[in-house]
């Protein structure tokens, strides 16, 4: 995962680090889209779905257990994962501000869940660092809108700044509901927040 002072850097060893140990999961960050996954009723069986930004994999693991053995895994990352191979899912390295969507979805037409975890690299300067994340949670909006299957769900990380309700707009065009979240295993001192689209309009 990239080292991120907004994410999880002092929260390395809480109980969600433990737990998530506990569990096998790759990472922390499980919790978070296993607690947006509670309320929003994000997979269903069988469903195909694209992790932008899934390293170190936690995401990828949780949602093989979501859409079982038949659903379709296709996760990006500009880092290549740790632990090699992460619960059978295709992994592209790349850099998702020039990846070509047509790569993401190879063989499948569409897809049903677009997730987006990523985070940039942080500055320190807070203004800089969210419109960083603006522009990461923007492509990841626009390829979501690109692959989607109507009815598909969205869910994307942005570090809240000027522009956060101009993008929960931006989502609501889209998807028959649009909502932002923040769960309570992401740190309350992180402006980190999840906006999530459920029933894409196509
Ligand atoms: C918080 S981590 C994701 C954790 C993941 N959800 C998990 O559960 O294991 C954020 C990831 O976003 C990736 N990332 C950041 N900018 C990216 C970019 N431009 N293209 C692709 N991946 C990017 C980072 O390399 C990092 O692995």
């Amino acid at each position: 995962m990239a080292s991120n002072k907004l994410d999880d850097r002092s929260t390395r060893h809480d109980r969600f680090h433990a737990k998530a140990k506990k569990h096998g999961f790759l990472a922390r960050a499980v919790w978070k889209l296993g607690e947006l996954d509670d309320k929003f009723k994000l997979f269903a069986p069988g469903q195909r779905v694209l992790d932008l930004g899934c390293a170190p994999g936690s995401w990828l693991q949780y949602a093989r257990g979501k859409v079982g053995a038949k659903g379709v895994l296709v996760g990006l990352d500009r880092a290549e994962l740790d632990a090699g191979e992460v619960a059978g899912a295709r992994v592209v390295v790349g850099d998702v501000l020039a990846i070509d969507p047509a790569v993401l979805l190879g063989a499948n037409a569409q897809f049903d869940v677009v997730l987006s975890d990523m985070a940039p690299d942080t500055s320190g300067i807070r203004s800089m660092d969210q419109a960083r994340s603006e522009a990461l949670f923007e492509r990841a909006l626009e390829i979501a809108t690109l692959t989607l299957a109507p009815g598909g769900n969205f869910v994307g990380k942005i570090f809240q700044g000027p522009d956060f309700k101009k993008l929960i707009e931006e989502v609501r065009k889209r998807f028959a509901v649009a909502k932002s979240a923040k769960p309570e295993s992401s740190r309350q001192i992180s402006i980190e927040q999840y906006i999530v689209g459920t029933g894409f309009k196509g």
